[in-house]
């Protein structure tokens, strides 16, 4: 019995070799899924029949005589991952082969500035799980966070707040993929915004005060404007009551009452 492990990146396909012999006259391909029931994929030669049982579309194998009798998986997804094996029954014996399929899932990578201005580089549902390492070289906090589905998201915040480096680098190393991100989190990208905001908020201020002060003056000017004709009026109107002669007399009373009344409070008002 031959073991082997064999691994493939989710959504691309895979292959599993059986022992290579002419002559079979029954070759079965027993599937067992870590998730699911098992399925059976077999040959026999004297009746050129292939028997599929519980199997998936997307696996397949060419039964031919001189060919290898290779399975095939295509869009390989989580649910394959499991024990595969292969028994080929010829005159001389049979041979065996196993595989156990591990399923790869490439992360999702992000660099970004947190909000305390660290570079946090982020492998996001990797499996297996991503390593992270920063250029320069310098602490960093790291979080793993597993997933339900097999899958780790790797999280390393670059905590260097003395660095006089602007620009950093985050590495990422997995299996199906290197990659390497680089960010600058300087604090004068920031404090330029910082400024900006605050210049921004002055002008707004000074505008604000400019209008209502403007608009101060010109309703001044509108006061002064309206209060002349009432002031007129009123003296047009005594001048007219000292005009009219039987009127006088009237307004000469009228004024002592209030001149009484007036004489009469202030009287109260006094101790
Ligand atoms: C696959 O085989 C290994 C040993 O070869 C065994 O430990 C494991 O449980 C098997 N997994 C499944 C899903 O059958
Ligand atoms: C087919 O799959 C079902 C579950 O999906 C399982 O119970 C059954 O045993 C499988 N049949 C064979 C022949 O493997
Ligand atoms: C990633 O880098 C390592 C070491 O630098 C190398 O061994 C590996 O083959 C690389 N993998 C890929 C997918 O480029």
């Amino acid at each position: 019995l031959r073991r082997g492990e064999i691994s493939s990146t989710m959504g691309h396909s895979a292959v599993m070799t059986c022992p290579n012999k002419t002559d079979a006259t029954m070759v079965t391909w027993k599937i067992s899924p870590k998730i699911g029931g098992p399925c059976t994929l077999g040959y026999r030669a004297d009746q050129k029949k292939v028997d599929r049982t519980n199997c998936s579309d997307r696996v397949n194998c060419e039964f031919r005589s001189n060919q290898s009798y290779a399975l095939e998986i295509q869009q390989v997804g989580m649910a394959d991952e499991g024990n595969y094996s292969c028994e080929v029954v010829t005159q001389e014996g049979n041979f065996h082969q196993m595989y156990q399929l591990t399923v790869l899932v490439p992360p999702r990578l992000s660099l970004y500035c947190d909000d305390h201005r660290n570079p946090v580089c982020k492998a996001a549902a990797g499996r297996p799980a991503a390593e992270i390492s920063w250029v320069p070289e310098n602490n960093s906090m790291t979080e793993t966070d597993s997933h339900d589905n097999g899958t780790v998201t790797v999280l390393s915040r670059f905590t260097a707040h003395s660095t006089d480096e602007k620009t950093v680098t985050c590495m990422v190393y997995h299996t199906t993929l290197n990659e390497t991100k680089s960010i600058a989190c300087s604090s004068s990208q920031s404090d330029l915004i910082l400024y900006i905001s605050i210049a921004l908020g002055f002008l707004i201020i000074i505008t604000f005060m400019a209008v209502i002060y403007y608009f101060k003056l010109h309703g001044c000017r509108l006061c002064h404007k309206t209060e002349p004709p009432d002031t007129s009026l009123t003296h047009s109107l005594q001048d007219d009551t000292t005009e009219v002669e039987p009127y006088t007399t009237y307004v000469q009373k009228e004024n002592t009452i209030y001149n009484s009344v007036s004489d009469l409070t202030v009287g109260q008002n006094l101790p």
